[in-house]
């Protein structure tokens, strides 16, 4: 068994990436943990502990970790994630608690624990694992690789060149992106674009399975709230997001990425929060004047194997076991 950790601010595509996970038999999703973000922390813990109930995983651990990132006041997503954070479906609220140790605690404990090295996937803004990577730096030795869907190679949502999650907390992503563990970063250039059809999640919606019927409402949300982004194809599509990254850590060759050099603008102004993504091969004055490319050089995904990923979502949903 592959072991991976999620970290998410459920979150309506958090909320996708949670149901694909835990429905991947090669692979033991050894925890979850919390981060504020689309919406405040509390909610964030109760709707992912609300998405593990619908698929009758409630042995996975859930821990709370930062309210608030490392500098900036918190600012919520409510306009694309509704004011719970998960498209105000007024779902049943999950009657389980917590675990009671902070995030950074269970990750730690989680990472040590592995008997394998760990694929950790932040789907969030990245208070946590920066948090954890300062706290217990010696946990980079049990970290296989760290997949994050974060930041943009082109434009931005949060703002015209920030991507939301690394203009959350940028002083985070860039902690998490400096670090020198292994890193991919699934961006905006990406997370448009895996759809699924409206077709199809209006099918998911009447499935018998709790969790498919969940993905396919919370489908039917992002359809809705994205409807005329100029980034998703296909009238009523809606895109997977944060499941997107999930489908790159179990099937990476569906992903085409190129090992760039990439800095988070940590100054104050219009590109805070911007990943500065260095697409040139030849030297430049700046590299001259500084003695190299500024920025570290990780995993960058600049296209992606729609109908692969699309299939892999749908299967997972699809699977007779789960009705
Ligand atoms: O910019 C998109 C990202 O921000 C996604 O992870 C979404 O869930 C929000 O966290
Ligand atoms: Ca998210």
């Amino acid at each position: 068994m592959q072991q991976m950790i999620l970290d998410v601010d459920t979150g309506v595509d958090d909320a996708l990436a949670l149901i694909l996970a835990v429905r991947q038999p090669e692979w033991n999703l050894r925890a979850v943990t919390c981060v504020a973000g689309n919406t405040d922390l509390a909610g964030v813990v109760t709707n992912t502990m609300t998405v593990l109930d619908a698929l009758g995983a409630q042995d996975i651990p859930v821990a709370a970790g930062a309210s608030r990132p490392l500098l900036e006041d918190a600012r919520n997503a409510a306009h694309v994630h509704g004011t719970d954070g998960m498209a105000d479906l007024s779902l049943p609220k999950s009657r389980r608690r917590p675990e009671t140790a902070h995030a950074v605690e269970v990750l730690r404990r989680e990472i040590f624990a592995s008997p394998t090295p760990v694929t950790l996937v932040p789907l969030a803004p990245m208070t946590n694992i920066a948090l954890l990577l300062r706290t217990y730096p010696e946990v980079a030795a049990n970290i296989e690789r760290i997949v994050f869907m974060g930041g943009s190679a082109s434009v931005g949502n949060a703002t015209p060149v920030a991507e939301f999650n690394t203009w959350h907390d940028p002083e985070a992503a860039h902690i998490v992106i400096s670090s020198g563990v292994p890193a991919t970063m699934f961006g905006l250039d990406v997370f448009y674009a895996t759809t699924v059809e409206e077709r199809d999640y209006r099918k998911l919606a009447t499935s018998e399975d709790p969790a498919s019927r969940l993905a396919g409402h919370l489908l039917g949300h992002l359809a809705k709230v994205n409807a005329g982004d100029f980034r998703l194809q296909g009238i009523g599509a809606a895109g997977l997001g944060d499941a997107g990254a999930v489908c790159a850590v179990i099937d990476p060759e569906g992903l085409s990425t190129r090992a760039l050099p990439v800095e988070v603008s940590l100054a104050a102004g219009p590109a805070r929060g911007q990943t500065i993504v260095d697409h040139r091969t030849k030297s430049s004055e700046q590299r001259l004047a500084h003695g190299g490319a500024r920025g570290t050089t990780i995993d960058v995904a600049l296209a992606v194997d729609e109908h692969r990923y699309r299939t892999l979502f749908l299967d997972a949903l699809r699977s007779p076991d789960y009705g």
